[in-house]
């Protein structure tokens, strides 16, 4: 697969200037071409300046330091540093390395002697670390003396990367505005105090003392001296705290890991180092055995060798700066203008393979489905029952369970339910009447929130959920609990996609435990109350008790109640959300589409007639226009963007020697291919003609999958579509529907949000029709 650098090669063999890559919600622009790097690094540099680190200064003091500063703080810290990196204080410290240098000879020597091998990465991160601390913090470090020396022990937890550390890099990369508002500390707490103290007494000791030492300390104490004569305000103690850190943290690992890959050549290359050799040995000459600043900078073919080991090791790979922006579906684009029939991009470490070509994505989808069943989401069981669901279940126990649901969804059975959405519509009739009286516009999205939790907690849990009346109701909260993604559940997605296998061996909940023992002991009551007092109610509950009354009659074993709540849950979570937004934009557009409106209202108001004002299952289902406006709403709008598999065995894709390894994630951007030209002319056009079955046909199927395909799509279709229909219904046969007065066509989408929705409220203005 591709890392970083094979992105690159890509863009660079496809002649292209620059790219872009995804990594996981955030898109990366990539430059390629030289002169626009040139341009972004210096020419342009006012708008790249910073790294695109954040920090939190006051909660986290040691990331405050020149890597990580940005703007006039970064400026002014550049200013007052460079002095301190001049060629003349350079010499002054050129005494300090060959002083670190002495132990470092001294231990290989006892190593030569005994004729053993060295581990020439520690040895060099031992003297460097004895530099730096010289250097940087006024210490002797004696890292060769005493491997367990407070300093090497601090550098080594410094860069030993905790899981911890992984979590906080990657939520601050991806959040950039996080460490403002949350104390994230980026730098742990004793090293952080390890650091602190380690300046605090070197300062304190250097001034009562007036010890002067030729280190970047000393250079410190005396600008602090210059600021205090000049009546200035000089540099706090975390202040120069961090930047002693940083020259430790980017000084030592950086410098040791060029030595180690420069010694490395030089071991598989005896005639580059015979003839450096050469080159030291007379320099050593030349000052009669006591090299010096000059002399050592004078050694040109030194010189050429370091370049060379930085240009084919970098030790920092990437240089980064912040930028431009491309999204999941711009790759998908940029795929298919290069005619691809599939690529890949990089979530995080993680590479994605996307297909674009239609047979392909045919064949993932149903043809090989054996090799893509899942959805690679993994979750603990027995820790977190809830997240036993239908849409997390793989192999077996997905089988077993969408073969025991499936007869819950058959037209039949949602004919059952059909009087529930009629009778949880009416108070969203009322509650609108109510506004429109007041000529106030309407927050559809929550309006449609409102109703879709209703008819879930009634279908599903069977229970009267009242949103339009108390709108604080007990379910209507837990759902948008369980919809408002915290800090805490962005970290979890993010780790258990990134590494899949962690909820096998920690105790990792996915669903909170508030939600959980709400949604468990919801389901445990009713479950309770309907076979103690024999109530039967046309629901999903209801069929689960069934289910479970055929098992014990045949023997078998049943579902638990773990089990039925987790299904119970998943309806929740996959059909409330996704059919308020569907809803949502369809109003959106026949807002802005007065035409459409009309004729579907047109069509909606025969219906009620022929059905003597009550509608039926069978009257909303035969509506045609109203699902060729469905049908176009879930093209330009498909609630669920991304369709992902997991290959679960290794994969040869047709046609090709690729073989896609096992574990290998697969998104399928189910937005790009709704908005292909190719497939759709105009794309942003809101046209339901493109549904008519004519036109159906002329397409495959696979242009067109709101609701995925295979054996995995969506199990509740026939339950979103009618929910959604019959809302619609009501909500034109009662209303005119315009657009609210600062509302624009173009809608901005919400970035964060796993389900596709507009970023903030969509107002409408409805106005009551005579019916
Ligand atoms: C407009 C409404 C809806 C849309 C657009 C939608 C979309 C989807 C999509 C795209 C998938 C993944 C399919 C795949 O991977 O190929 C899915 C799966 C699923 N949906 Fe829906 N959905 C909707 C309504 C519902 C409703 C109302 C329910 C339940 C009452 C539901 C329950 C499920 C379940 C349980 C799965 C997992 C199926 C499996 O993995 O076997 N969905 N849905």
């Amino acid at each position: 697969m591709m890392d970083m650098k094979a992105c690159y090669d890509t863009l660079r063999k496809r002649k292209e200037k620059f790219g872009g890559l995804y990594f996981f919600t955030e898109p990366i622009f990539m430059p390629v071409d030289i002169d626009l790097i040139k341009n972004i690094m210096s020419k342009d540099f006012a708008h790249f300046q910073g790294h695109g680190f954040t920090f939190n200064e006051k909660y986290d003091p040691l990331s405050a330091h020149l890597f990580n500063l940005e703007g006039e703080k970064w400026r002014n810290m550049r200013v007052k540093l460079s002095p301190t990196f001049t060629s003349g204080k350079m010499k002054y410290m050129f005494k300090t390395l060959l002083d670190c240098g002495g132990p470092m000879i001294d231990h290989l020597n006892g190593i030569c002697d005994k004729k053993e091998e060295v581990d020439i990465k520690e040895i060099l991160a031992c003297y460097t670390t004895d530099i730096i601390g010289s250097c940087a913090f006024g210490l002797e470090c004696n890292s060769f003396k005493d491997p367990d020396a407070e300093f090497r022990t601090n550098g080594r937890k410094v860069f030993t990367v905790s899981f911890r550390d992984l979590l906080v890099q990657f939520l601050v990369f991806w959040s950039p505005s996080l460490p403002k508002y949350l104390p994230i500390k980026q730098v742990r707490s004793e090293i952080e105090s390890f650091f602190i103290n380690a300046v605090r007494s070197i300062l304190d000791y250097r001034t009562t003392n007036k010890v002067k030492r030729n280190d970047f300390i000393q250079m410190f104490v005396e600008m602090q001296e210059k600021a205090k004569a000049e009546g200035a305000e000089g540099l706090t103690l975390n202040e120069i705290a961090a930047q002693a850190f940083v020259f430790f943290l980017a000084g030592f690992e950086t410098s040791s890991t060029t030595m180690t890959f420069c010694l490395h050549e030089l071991a598989f290359n005896q005639e580059v180092q015979d003839k450096l050799r050469k080159e030291i040995r007379e320099a050593y000459q030349k000052t009669d055995g006591q090299l010096n600043y000059d002399a050592i900078m004078g050694m040109k073919y030194m010189d050429m060798v370091l370049e060379e080991t930085l240009r084919k090791y970098p030790p920092v790979p990437i240089l980064n700066r912040r930028g431009l922006m491309m999204d999941m579906k711009a790759c998908y684009d940029t795929l298919r203008e290069r005619k691809e029939k599939f690529g890949g991009l990089y979530f995080f470490t993680e590479p994605i393979f996307m297909p674009v070509d239609i047979d392909l994505i045919k064949n993932i989808m149903s043809k090989d489905f054996a090799h893509f069943q899942g959805h690679g989401f993994t979750f603990n069981e027995k820790y977190d029952p809830l997240s036993a669901h239908l849409f997390n279940l793989e192999g077996e126990k997905w089988k077993n369970m969408r073969v025991k649901l499936s007869p819950t969804f058959t037209s039949g059975k949602m004919k059952y339910m059909f009087k529930t959405l009629l009778d949880c519509g009416g108070p969203m009739i009322d509650h609108l009447n109510g506004i429109c009286e007041k000529k106030e516009e309407v927050d559809i999205k929550e309006i449609l929130a409102c109703y879709t939790t209703d008819i879930i907690g009634s279908c599903a849990f069977g229970l009267e959920c009242n949103s339009f009346k108390d709108p604080d109701a007990e379910f209507r909260t837990n759902g948008r609990k369980a919809f408002t993604v915290s800090f805490r559940d962005l970290f979890i997605q993010f780790l258990v996609f990134w590494s899949p296998s962690l909820p096998k061996y920690l105790p990792i909940k996915q669903v909170k435990s508030e939600i959980e023992s709400f949604f468990i002991n919801a389901v445990r009551s009713i479950l309770d109350y309907r076979t103690t007092n024999k109530v039967k109610r046309n629901d999903f509950i209801q069929m689960f008790i069934e289910m479970q009354e055929k098992a014990k009659a045949e023997g078998e074993e049943g579902l638990t109640l773990n089990e039925i709540a987790a299904q119970a849950f998943v309806f929740f979570l996959a059909g409330f959300e996704t059919s308020s937004t569907t809803m949502t934009f369809c109003l959106h557009e026949l807002a802005f589409n007065q035409e459409i409106q009309d004729k579907l209202r047109k069509e909606v108001r025969d219906t009620y007639q022929k059905t003597d004002g009550q509608l039926n299952y069978d009257a909303i289902m035969g509506m045609k226009y109203m699902d060729m406006v469905l049908e176009e709403t879930l093209r330009k709008y498909p609630p669920v963007p991304i369709l992902n598999r997991v290959c679960s065995s290794d994969y040869k894709i047709p046609n090709t020697d690729i073989i896609l390894p096992t574990g290998t994630k697969v998104f399928i951007s189910s937005l790009g291919i709704h908005r292909n030209e190719e497939y759709y002319p105009d794309p942003m056009k809101f046209d339901p003609e493109r549904f008519t079955d004519e036109n159906k046909a002329s397409r495959s199927n696979y242009t067109w999958m709101p609701f995925g395909e295979g054996p995995r799509i969506c199990i509740g279709l026939r339950f979103g579509l009618m929910q959604a229909k019959t809302g619609l219904s009501m909500l034109l046969n009662n209303y005119r529907i315009l657009p609210g007065k600062n509302e624009t066509y173009d809608m901005e989408i919400d970035p964060q949000n796993f389900v596709l929705s507009k970023n903030g409220t969509v107002m409408l203005r409805l106005e009551k029709l005579s019916t």
